[in-house]
């Protein structure tokens, strides 16, 4: 399968970099506007190959769309980062147009692909994808949920290590569905288990509540150490849906899907639990959530209606 991951910045050269490594893609081709980057980053990657036993071909081209042509997954990083102090909202003003350009680009040389949408604010950016190109909701798909997934499973491992318990994330299964934002996404606490056992039952109150903030501030919290957004998660995450594209698997991944009447509503992008494999988002799966969790996420959902009402603005 070939890929393309348009941005070189840290994210999508984490990406390229985490599914040359997984050494499942025939070839990789990245592409960014800055002369020199994706060629420079493309031929950094390949000089592991040897070191870290991968075949997949990464290749790197400067605002090239030619030689994107016929991939079958187009990862979409392209934007500004945030910077400390900035919420993804605040990035919609320069992001909605260059999203819509590098996806117009794209999808003309390669009608069939499946979008992977990581430009913040992601959810938003999701949405403005699927307006814009007309195609099938399976085939946009927006990376948040996987990540803040990922995030959680590593700060419950956290408190349950200061609770005595030698636990990894890896021990750990957890979801968050809704919205990519620090306010309003949601950690289903309530599902959380550490090997078979459900976390709540194991951790204060204080300790998972703890951990439910850590997570939804969890981006947040690396902007301000890092002075720039995440990349290392941020591209493994996008990678594993890659992955289960690439493989039709059927991966349960909490994804931004647009609804069409699932969880009682229509016409947005949002973050729910979905089944991955060669057709992109294969089933939307449906939880039986409690009376919090849906006031949580249909708040969730107005925070995103919100951010998607400022995309005309934000096009002009
Ligand atoms: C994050 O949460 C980049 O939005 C991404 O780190």
């Amino acid at each position: 399968m070939k890929v393309t991951v348009v941005g070189a910045g840290a994210v999508g050269a984490t990406v390229a970099n985490v599914i040359a490594t997984k050494n499942f893609a025939s070839e990789v081709v990245l592409v960014d506007i800055k002369e020199g980057v994706s060629e420079g980053k493309a031929m950094d990657i390949m000089q592991s190959s040897q070191l870290l036993n991968f075949d997949t071909k990464v290749t790197g081209v400067t605002n090239d769309y030619k030689a994107t042509a016929g991939s079958q997954v187009v990862v979409v990083t392209s934007g500004m980062p945030r910077k400390p102090g900035m919420s993804r909202e605040d990035l919609i003003g320069v992001n909605a147009k260059i999203v819509k350009s590098v996806v117009d680009q794209a999808l003309e040389f390669s009608p069939d692909a499946i979008f992977v949408i990581i430009s913040n604010p992601m959810d938003t950016m999701t949405y403005l994808t699927l307006k814009d190109t007309k195609l099938p909701r399976g085939r946009v798909i927006g990376q948040g949920g996987m990540l803040d997934s990922s995030r959680f499973r590593y700060f419950l491992s956290k408190a349950l290590q200061d609770a005595g318990y030698d636990a990894t994330p890896t021990d750990i299964d957890a979801l968050v569905i809704g919205g990519h934002s620090d306010k309003t996404m949601v950690p289903l606490a309530s599902l959380a288990t550490y090997k078979s056992i459900p976390v709540k039952n194991l951790l204060s109150k204080e300790a998972l509540d703890d951990a439910v903030a850590k997570t939804k501030v969890g981006g947040a919290t690396l902007t301000k150490l890092l002075g720039t957004s995440a990349w290392m998660a941020p591209g493994a995450a996008a990678a594993e849906m890659v992955q289960a594209i690439a493989l039709d698997s059927h991966k349960l991944i909490p994804s931004c899907v647009y609804l069409d009447g699932e969880y009682g509503e229509k016409d947005l992008c949002i973050g729910v639990p979905c089944l991955l494999g060669a057709k992109g988002v294969e089933k939307i799966v449906e939880l039986d959530l409690d009376a919090d969790e849906k006031a949580k996420f249909e708040e969730s959902v107005q925070a995103a209606r919100n951010t998607n009402s400022k995309l005309g603005e934000a096009l002009k």
